[in-house]
């Protein structure tokens, strides 16, 4: 497998001569990842189905917040290690194809396995005997050997691989670079091929069978998750108690290294960590009960500012502005931001709900800061974005959850 190609002719990167694909390429996984492969001296066939998100690249924009990105996405089309499709048939045979499709749960929280069978089976056709591929999306535990037998049932010959993405969105080219990769093949040649494709970009490689894999994938978001349903219910029992639960975290955290990892409170959302919780959950028969709490509390501790506000407030009378409508911090993604479940929830409770974010792009009713300041009697910050840290509030009320802000306006 040649996974350093000679490019000193500058040799524009074709589908015949890239010798490596990312299926789903265009994605938020997909980005960063090709872009790092791109780095690590690789020709990469990018394909996606998203055509629109495929020019936006092509024209050498980023189609998603993802720092450290854009630099290396106007190198790479400089240096001519990228190629852009859209079709199955279209997939370099001369070399790994990772597939970083999306994975969801479906409205029973439980995975839909056929997303990824429906994927393979356009792939099959145009893949070769030998060919390595790498599943990386999240999948539920046993897909991988799955696949395996899948594959070989209809009388092909693969090298079957699952090598978990596990970056922080927005922050994937830095902890590419810095992040241990988990690799794990079907068979022997399999694994020995995927090691081989991740040294390229990754500082370590770290090997497990493919059902241990995927479960280090689930247990790692599992795990976050409850974290950060720990510390949501510590805040809500400091609250009841008429406590303010960020001096107490602070002072529970001041060089005392067994809390140092303790995050601060706040609405943990985004596309993976309660999904892959729910994939665990569903593996375990619905008897993983600190992922079901952790859902809970997660999710209800938007219902809980809601009911804490009515007591105090007359919301009906109110305007309240949302502060950060994506699901975390400096990033644009709205996806189960549950910034949304408060719109949704105040909609029908105050008179008027305004909407704002400095980054989300693909909401029509977001408002300017200002506008929002100017228009709320009361607000609230959703979503930690630095901007928000100095901004003037003109003396009003803001609730925050996260301990983020300072001033005598703020509610904890
Ligand atoms: N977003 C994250 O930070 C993150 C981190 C680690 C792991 N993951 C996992 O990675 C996977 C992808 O997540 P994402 O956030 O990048 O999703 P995404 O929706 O941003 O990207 C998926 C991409 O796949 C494309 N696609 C879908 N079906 C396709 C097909 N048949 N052929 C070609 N392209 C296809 C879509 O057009 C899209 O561009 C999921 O399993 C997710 O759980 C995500």
């Amino acid at each position: 497998m040649n996974l350093r190609p000679d490019l000193s002719a500058n040799t524009p990167t074709t589908i015949e001569n890239a010798n490596v694909t990312v299926v789903g390429g265009a994605g938020h996984v997909g980005v960063p990842l090709v872009l790092a492969l791109a780095e690590g001296g690789n020709r990469v066939n990018v394909n996606d189905i998203n055509k629109d998100t495929l020019e936006i690249l092509k024209s050498g924009r980023l189609p998603y917040i993802e720092y450290d990105a854009a630099d290396l996405l106007t190198k790479a089309l400089a240096e001519k290690r990228l190629v852009f499709t859209h079709a199955p048939e279209q997939i370099s045979k001369g070399g790994p194809v990772i597939v970083t499709i999306g994975t969801p749960v479906d409205e029973f929280l439980n995975p839909v396995r056929r997303v990824v069978q429906a994927c393979i089976d356009s792939l099959l056709p145009h893949l070769a005997d030998g060919q390595l591929l790498v599943l990386r999306s999240t999948v539920f535990p046993g897909t991988t050997d799955w696949l395996h037998s899948y594959i070989e049932g209809k009388g092909r010959k693969l090298k079957i691989a699952f090598c978990p993405e596990r970056v922080v969105q927005g922050y994937g080219i830095k902890e590419l670079r810095e992040m241990p990769q988990i690799v794990s093949g079907t068979t022997p040649e399999a694994e020995q091929d995927a090691a081989a494709l991740f040294k390229s970009i990754a500082p370590e490689i770290v090997t497990l069978t493919p059902t241990e894999a995927e479960f280090a994938k689930l247990f790692n978001n599992a795990y976050r998750y409850i974290e950060f349903a720990a510390t949501n219910e510590f805040y809500l029992i400091a609250r009841s108690a008429g406590l303010d639960y960020q001096r107490i975290l602070n002072a529970m955290k001041h060089n005392y290294p067994r809390a140092r990892n303790i995050p601060r409170p706040g609405f943990a959302a985004g596309p993976c960590l309660v999904k892959d919780t729910m994939q665990l959950a569903a593996y375990a028969r619905n008897q993983f009960g600190l992922g079901h709490a952790a859902m809970l509390i997660n999710e209800g501790l938007v219902l809980h500012v809601i009911d804490d506000l009515q007591r105090r407030f007359p919301l009906d009378t109110m305007s309240v502005g949302l502060l950060g409508m994506a699901f975390k911090a400096e990033v644009d993604d709205t996806r189960a931001s549950l910034s949304y479940k408060f719109k949704n929830a105040l909609t029908s409770q105050a008179r008027t709900v305004l909407t704002t974010d400095p980054y989300v792009n693909t909401d029509p009713d977001l408002q300017p800061l200002g506008d929002v300041i100017a228009k709320s009697d009361l607000m609230i910050l959703c979503t930690p974005h630095a901007c928000y840290k100095d901004a003037d509030f003109k003396g009003k009320p803001v609730v925050d959850v996260w301990g983020f802000l300072h001033g005598a306006n703020v509610i904890r």
